[in-house]
């Protein structure tokens, strides 16, 4: 199944994703990271990738990229512009990174090399895929951090990552991954790391950057608020599975999935008084290696009943909306729905300040 709602003029997205599967060897057995996940991303689209720590978001952006360690096996398929890369080897992946497809990490401190300047970071990614003279790649570099938003970026070429502030640092991880005008840009908790304010200004300045190049963006993160108003399409990531998944608009005006709906509840609203507690969400996420055997949120779930425990509900289109997807036997909003009972076990009341 997939989000394919306008086709490219030839018909094929940029990104086809089928029952893609990721698992893990460790001391405790098999990690079952990512499940069963399908999706397409046409050009130029946007994606979000939502959902709580360890839901499998990273995994899932580290095994289409083809940047897993050597004790992860995949299985599914994944096909960028119509070409099957899943087992492509790593010198043939090379040719995808940074030319194809980018990524822009949480932590731009760790991307970055210290003892490099930014400068020559930029432009050995550019030498790395590009023929460029010496003066043709420091001039698109100084290009690329003043398309960035970087104030005196000529004197910024000459620092050191250390020298420059958070955001500064994220605006040239951007750059970076502009460098040689990738297709496809995986920003995975790109702002997590940053204030308030300089978060908006980094997913604006993304935003500009998808927009000017037509780029596809994969938008990864534990916050429902960070996707609104961004992503085109969102799927809801539990437990190394897509439990919801529709077009941004159909997911917050009518979402089924219990999950999302706690994710909803989890977000800090501006009419909140500074200082209130959010709810969060009660219990924990499912062992990857021993899950339970049915619906994988039914240990946290108000709404669970006996057979949530037993069965595991298949991903499946709601009657009105072939598009939006969920994977619950007792969907929010439908006739199906039944209220929260007393009888239910959430570990909690668990809250979180604000
Ligand atoms: N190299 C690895 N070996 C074993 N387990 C891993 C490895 N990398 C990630 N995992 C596990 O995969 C699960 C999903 O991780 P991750 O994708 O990083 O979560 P998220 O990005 O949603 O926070 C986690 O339980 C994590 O512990
Ligand atoms: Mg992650």
């Amino acid at each position: 199944m997939s989000f394919a709602d306008e086709p490219s003029s030839n018909g094929q997205a940029l990104l086809e994703v089928n029952d893609l599967y990721t698992t893990f060897d460790s001391d405790r057995g098999k990690v079952q990271a990512v499940r069963g996940v399908s999706f397409n991303l046409q050009r130029g689209r946007t994606l979000g990738v939502v959902g709580e720590s360890g839901s499998g978001k990273s995994v899932l952006s580290r095994s289409i990229m083809g940047l897993v360690p050597p004790n992860a096996h995949r299985t599914g398929s994944v096909r960028f512009e119509g070409k099957e890369i899943l087992n492509a080897s790593s010198n043939e992946m090379r040719s995808y990174w940074g030319d194809q497809m980018a990524m822009v990490f949480q932590d731009p401190m760790t991307a970055l090399n210290p003892v490099l300047r930014i400068g020559a970071q930029i432009t050995e990614s550019l030498h790395e895929h590009i023929d460029l003279s010496k003066e043709q790649a420091s001039g698109m570099a100084l290009a690329l951090l003043t398309s960035v938003g970087i104030p005196e970026p000529k004197a910024r070429l000459r620092q050191y990552p250390h020298e420059l502030s958070g955001g500064m640092r994220q605006r040239v991880m951007i750059a970076i991954a502009m460098a040689c005008g990738p297709k496809l840009l995986f920003a995975d908790e790109p702002t997590t790391a940053l204030d308030v304010t300089v978060q908006a200004q980094i997913l604006d300045l993304l935003r500009a950057q998808q927009a000017e190049r037509n780029m596809a963006v994969i938008l990864v993160t534990h916050d429902l608020g960070v996707v609104a108003g961004r992503a085109d399409d969102i799927a809801v990531m539990y437990a190394g599975q897509v439990v919801e998944k529709a077009s941004a608009r159909s997911l917050f005006s009518a979402m089924r999935h219990p999950y999302t709906e706690a994710l909803l509840q989890s977000i800090p609203k501006l009419e909140m008084p500074s200082h209130s507690r959010l709810q969060a969400i009660g219990g924990r996420p499912p062992d990857l290696v021993d899950p339970p055997a049915g619906c994988k949120f039914a240990p946290r779930c108000p709404y669970a009943q006996e057979n949530c425990h037993a069965e595991e509900p298949p991903l499946i289109a709601d009657p009105n909306d072939a598009t939006h997807l969920y994977r619950c036997w007792y969907p929010v909003g439908t006739p199906a729905a039944v209220p929260a009972h007393e009888t239910t076990v959430l570990e909690g009341p668990a809250e979180v300040d604000a």
